[in-house]
């Protein structure tokens, strides 16, 4: 089979690749495009840590050919910070009420949950739980990345 020439905009900049048509979007993002921060877990559909924004839609990115996302705009956790350093809202969060621990699984977190609070800027409890719950963390037991979740809601309301 052919190699395909894609071009994606991730996180703002438009990028091309030329892949194999069966090239995984989390592995063109992580090998063809040098932006390892998306972290490949269980490589098939389980686990969220591969997620990232499609046109601003969570996705697993290990579900996805790149050749699909031909065309259309990625958003990584490199993405979520200001130009200038300054972490998001969600990334502060996380930090502060100690939302992770290996970390492993935390950058798909933290795009499910930016997607989760631009539709849904004061989550309840179901909704932030049923809102993380394709995402697996091994280490935290859930509840400090639920506060996490909640802190992010906090810090969004007050920037407005
Ligand atoms: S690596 Fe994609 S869902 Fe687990
Ligand atoms: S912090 Fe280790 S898997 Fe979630």
């Amino acid at each position: 089979m052919r190699d395909i020439a894609i071009t994606l905009t991730v996180n703002g900049i438009v990028r091309r690749a030329t892949v194999p048509g069966r090239r995984l979007l989390s592995d063109c993002l992580r090998h063809d495009l040098g932006l390892t921060g998306t972290h490949v877990g269980c490589e098939h559909g389980v686990c969220g840590c591969c997620t990232v924004l499609l046109d601003g839609q969570p996705v697993r990115s290990c579900l996805m050919f790149a050749a699909t996302a031909d065309g259309h705009e990625v958003t990584t956790v490199e993405g979520l910070a200001e130009p200038d350093g300054t972490l998001s809202p969600v990334q502060r969060a996380f930090a502060e009420c100690h939302g992770l621990q290996c970390g492993f699984c935390t950058p798909g977190f933290l795009c499910t949950v930016t997607a989760l609070l631009r539709d849904n800027p004061a989550p309840g409890e179901e909704e932030v739980v049923e809102g993380i719950s394709g995402n697996l963390c091994r280490c935290t037991g859930y509840q400090n990345i639920v506060r996490a979740v909640h802190r992010a809601a906090e810090i969004l309301a007050e920037e407005r």
